[in-house]
């Protein structure tokens, strides 16, 4: 008989489980757990509950621990109390799913040959599924390690609960190390290891100048148009075509790449026709690809989600609106601090046009990873074990608020074994997966653990 780690054995264990992990995925994909939609509450409880009859049935032990929103979900396949314990972290809980973009329903598991469509699949459901089946070979295998999973249902709304609740339970979720599978490779040939994430810094601007809608026709040329003063606001924020934030001191703190990561990055693969494919983009601000690359994971934004006010029907209603709202946010990096950030764009909003309120939403801090020492190394070998080929260093664009917590309440090591590509789509319509990220992702998973037990 084969090792029961060598890479044909897992091959075929996944390949033996497929259908069960096709409705696995289906099952939870299916539950509408988008976390940012208070009607939704009730659901993303029915994914949390669900995800616990879920570990139990894979052989876990499994709680729920209620927060003041929604709940997080520990697992633990416990081995002996004296050898090291591992946890898995990943997000059940989703983005909305609006919009007209879908070609299938966003909450029908649909199949077309190896992918898998489905609001979740990839953010981040489908890589939570695949640990787990990793997890269960390893734990059916033998391996000297307790492997847990905690489960976030807030990670899409920034994870306001997340510190308080690992800290009040800090002595169940006690953990040797954390991996953290939530991020993006640079492409299908091109694993990454992310070697730091961006943070956030969320924000609502809202501007109202009158009680109702008004005839432009009577009021227009002396009412005030909260509209218009608030893209004129906007624009004194931000160059809107080249992206270049007109606050003064933004990037007071932003530390310059060093030439290390510069080279990391013209040796990842990155492609800029790759990344208009995979994105869906005929022209961007700039077209040179490291230029690109330090724009996507190295330097802070300024960006306008959604603006709204007025009318927004068919043909042209000729009236003034009483009210405005911008909702923004700034990607931030090493080493600004998103306090500092709220007060200079409040005071700077304030300056321009002190009628806009300005109020902040989640804060997270970026973070810097780890790249060298054991457990690095093990993640390097995983992947190369499963996927036949080295993850190279880049930094990842997106925020992850659990990461900073987890490493400062539970004090230890947080890596990431991310399994998503940038053609799944991440918060995109017809967001997907697929079934050689599935089968590869058990495979780094299950050598993953059998590596960290190994440490001496
Ligand atoms: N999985 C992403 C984080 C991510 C994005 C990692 C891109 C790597 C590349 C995560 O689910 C996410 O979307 N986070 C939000 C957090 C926010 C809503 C507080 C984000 O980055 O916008
Ligand atoms: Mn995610
Ligand atoms: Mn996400």
């Amino acid at each position: 008989m084969a090792d029961v780690f060598s890479r044909e054995s897992l091959q075929e264990y996944a390949a033996d489980r497929r259908a069960e992990f096709e409705q696995t995925l289906e099952k939870i994909v299916e539950i509408p757990s988008v976390s940012v939609e208070p009607d939704r509450k009730t659901e993303v409880r029915r994914a949390a509950d669900y995800a616990v009859g879920m570990l139990e049935s894979f052989g876990a032990k499994a709680t729920l621990y209620s927060t003041p929103g929604h709940p997080i979900v520990h697992g633990r396949f416990d081995r002996g109390e004296d050898l090291p314990t591992v946890t898995v972290y990943n997000h059940l809980d989703v983005q909305p799913a609006e919009g007209d973009d879908w070609k299938t329903p966003p909450f029908d598991f649909v199949k077309q040959g190896d992918r898998y469509f489905a609001r979740g699949t990839t953010d981040d459901k489908g890589p939570a599924i695949t640990a787990l089946f990793g997890a269960r070979y390893a734990w059916e295998n033998g391996v000297p390690a307790n492997i847990h999973f905690l489960w976030e249902f807030e990670e899409e709304i920034g994870s306001p609960n997340f510190e308080t609740t690992i800290r009040q339970q800090a002595k169940s979720f006690a953990t040797d190390s954390v991996v953290v599978s939530d991020t993006v490779w640079v492409s299908r040939s091109r694993p990454a290891q992310p070697a730091g994430l961006r943070g956030l810094q969320g924000f609502r601007f809202e501007l109202q100048t009158g009680q109702t809608d008004q005839h432009s026709g009577t009021a227009g040329g002396a009412a005030r148009n909260p509209v218009t003063e608030m893209c004129q606001l906007i624009s004194e924020c931000v160059d809107g075509k080249t992206g270049r934030v007109k606050i003064p001191g933004f990037y007071a703190d932003v530390v310059a790449p060093t030439r290390r990561e510069l080279d990391d990055l013209r040796k990842s693969g990155f492609t800029v026709a790759g990344f208009k494919k995979d994105h869906l983009y005929k022209r961007l601000r700039v077209e040179d690809s490291l230029e690109v690359m330090k724009r996507i994971w190295m330097m802070p934004t300024f960006e306008v989600h959604g603006i709204a006010g007025g009318y927004q029907g068919p043909g042209v209603k000729t009236v003034i609106p009483p009210k405005a709202t911008a909702i923004v946010s700034c990607r931030l990096v090493p080493d600004m601090n998103p306090k500092k950030i709220v007060k200079l764009v409040t005071a700077f909003v304030r300056s321009k046009n002190p009628d806009v309120k300005v109020s902040a939403e989640h804060a997270l801090p970026s973070y810097q990873g780890k790249t060298t020492g054991p457990y690095a190394d093990a993640i390097r070998g995983a992947i190369k074990f499963a996927f036949g080929r080295e993850p190279v260093f880049v930094r990842e664009g997106g925020s992850i608020g659990a990461v900073l917590s987890m490493e400062k309440v539970l004090r230890t090591p947080v890596l990431f074994l991310g399994l998503s590509l940038p053609e799944h789509g991440y918060h995109a319509p017809n967001e997907n997966y697929d079934w050689a990220q599935a089968a590869g992702g058990m495979a780094a998973f299950a050598d993953y653990f059998r590596r960290v037990a190994a440490m001496p």
